[in-house]
């Protein structure tokens, strides 16, 4: 089966804080792929390494067989890589169809002359109003994205990272801080929006990626743990002492 992502050696440190310690990830085309692990483990920085936000201070990173390392994110994105942040990253005062539209219009790489184009504004329209619909987030349209609900808020980035129609999406944590129905809710939306793409999530939310996940990376330390299917790593002995048997202790408390 081909790899759609791979990373070869990746060491990622700031000021010497060695952070990533020999990464070789391998997402295959078309599976959502979880990346699990304890708070600090390093996940967020490899998805950062991953998406041109940090250079790697060794190791590279490949991108349907082409090598991706460094390149910047807005390059990233137009190859076909869309990413969501671990914090909110939505403009708050814009409107939620505003935010939409710079989406898709950052994938067509638009400039501002372009919107003198006036057949050419209502097809980007058109395109941001479908998708609202299929996002059921047409109600709030024209709310600035300050008055959504946390829930809502986080479907809007989670389909910001989409309106590219990226073929590979990162999503880093969210259903941090959401309740019980918005995961639920959220996790509905993704299985809607990703069909037949590549995801790779990093999720703490154990239900949320047995209920995802085709397979599972955990990352300890900056190292590689172990890689397998759900079922696989549930059983992994070093897994369990290192992460799955700790959120069960914490999750009887
Ligand atoms: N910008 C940064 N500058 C310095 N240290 C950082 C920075 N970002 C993360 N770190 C450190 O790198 C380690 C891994 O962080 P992170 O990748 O955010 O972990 P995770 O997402 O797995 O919780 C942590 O020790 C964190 O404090
Ligand atoms: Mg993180």
């Amino acid at each position: 089966m081909n790899n759609i992502l791979e990373t070869k050696g990746l060491y990622h440190d700031f000021d010497g804080l060695q952070v990533l310690f020999d990464v070789n990830l391998q997402i295959r085309e078309g599976e959502c792929h979880a990346v699990i692990g304890p708070n600090g483990a390093g996940k967020t920085t490899l998805f950062n390494v991953i998406t041109g936000t940090y250079k790697p201070s060794k190791g590279q990173v490949f991108f349907k067989g082409r090598e991706i390392t460094g390149m910047q994110p807005c390059d990233l994105c137009r190859l076909g890589i869309g990413r969501s942040f671990q914090i909110t990253t939505t403009f708050s005062r814009l409107t939620t169809f505003q935010n939409l539209r710079m989406g898709i219009l950052s994938k067509k790489g638009v400039r501002f002359n372009f919107f003198k184009r006036v057949d050419k504004m209502e097809e980007i329209t058109r395109e941001t109003d479908d998708l609202l619909r299929r996002i059921n987030l047409m109600g709030e349209r024209n709310f600035p994205v300050s008055a959504l609900s946390y829930g809502k808020h986080r479907a809007l980035e989670i389909s910001l990272a989409m309106s590219t129609d990226p073929d590979l999406v990162l999503l880093d944590e969210f259903a941090a801080g959401m309740s019980r129905d918005e995961t639920h809710n959220a996790v509905e939306l993704i299985k809607k929006m990703t069909e037949g793409k590549t995801v790779v999530l990093i999720e703490h939310d154990m239900d949320v990626v047995f209920s995802l996940a085709d397979r599972i990376t955990v990352l300890h330390r900056g190292q590689i743990l172990a890689v397998g299917t759900p079922q696989e790593i549930r059983q992994n002995q070093e897994v369990k002492d290192a992460y799955l048997g700790d959120l069960e202790v914490n999750a009887a408390c």
